[in-house]
């Protein structure tokens, strides 16, 4: 046996066998959204040990009461703690914007990864000076998004647009349907007017809307976090791992 699999244990060696502390990470969104980002990390971390929750009686977060989401995050956190993970990544925006702060001060001995908006590399790559956030309300409405934009975005114009209906699509498997062609073209027409040239898919369900997006906006960047967020999960991990 050359690798084994230990929790919360010190690594132990010797001559014959490696013992590998690999940390279980925990994921968990309101369904589907976050296999975005699951996938992403282990494209880059194939060995990890993961877990995946999706809350889907609660689904969608984005229409409901920020306590009760709050509510649903520290049930999820602690269930994921129960069963032995060390980091756990909010797979969902919704969440981060809701509940990351929170749940930091709760889970102490908790290694957490949130979503947050990829606003500062949309600044960056516009020419056009206008740049759309794609997301839920609460995201929308959020601390983590107003502070992101405030310190890398103030030279920008950022047009905030809910993507009302796009998460039920994903959930219902109509991303292929005229369905989702027009709920999308309604809330995308008006960004384009309004000249947006990079759009940040702020959920982690809208990448599963990247054909229908594309379609529609040719022109535009659509930027997903989800690379650069599984960028950070392997780093915590590997540091974790020792
Ligand atoms: N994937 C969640 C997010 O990133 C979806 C929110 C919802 O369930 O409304 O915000």
């Amino acid at each position: 046996m050359d690798r084994t699999t230990i929790n919360n244990e010190k690594p132990v060696s010797s001559e014959k066998s490696r013992i590998v502390l690999k940390p279980r990470v925990g994921f968990f969104d309101s369904g589907i959204g976050g296999i975005t980002v699951a996938k992403a990390f282990l494209a880059i971390r194939p060995d990890a040990d993961v877990l995946y929750t999706a809350d889907w009686t609660y689904c969608p977060y984005g229409s409901r009461p920020e306590e009760e989401v709050m509510e649903r995050a520290r049930k999820l956190t602690n269930d994921l703690v129960r069963q032995g993970c060390k980091i756990i990544v909010l797979a969902c925006n919704t969440v981060s914007a809701v509940a990351l702060k929170s749940l930091r001060t709760l889970f102490p001995e908790i290694r957490f990864v949130g979503m947050e908006p990829a606003v500062k590399p949309a600044a960056e790559q516009s020419r056009t000076g206008v740049i759309g956030v794609l997301a839920t309300g609460p995201t929308l409405r959020g601390e983590l998004l107003s502070k992101t934009a405030s310190r890398y975005a103030n030279h920008v114009r950022i047009l905030r647009s809910e993507g009302t209906g796009f998460v039920e699509l994903v959930e219902s498997g109509k991303v292929h349907t005229p369905e989702a062609e027009q709920t999308v073209r309604s809330v995308l027409e008006p960004m384009l007017e309004a000249g947006c040239d990079v759009i940040v898919l702020g959920c982690t369900h809208f990448p599963f809307l990247l054909p229908v997006f594309r379609r529609i906006a040719p022109e535009v960047l659509f930027l997903d976090p989800a690379k650069a967020v599984a960028r950070r999960i392997a780093a915590l991990y590997d540091e974790l791992a020792g």
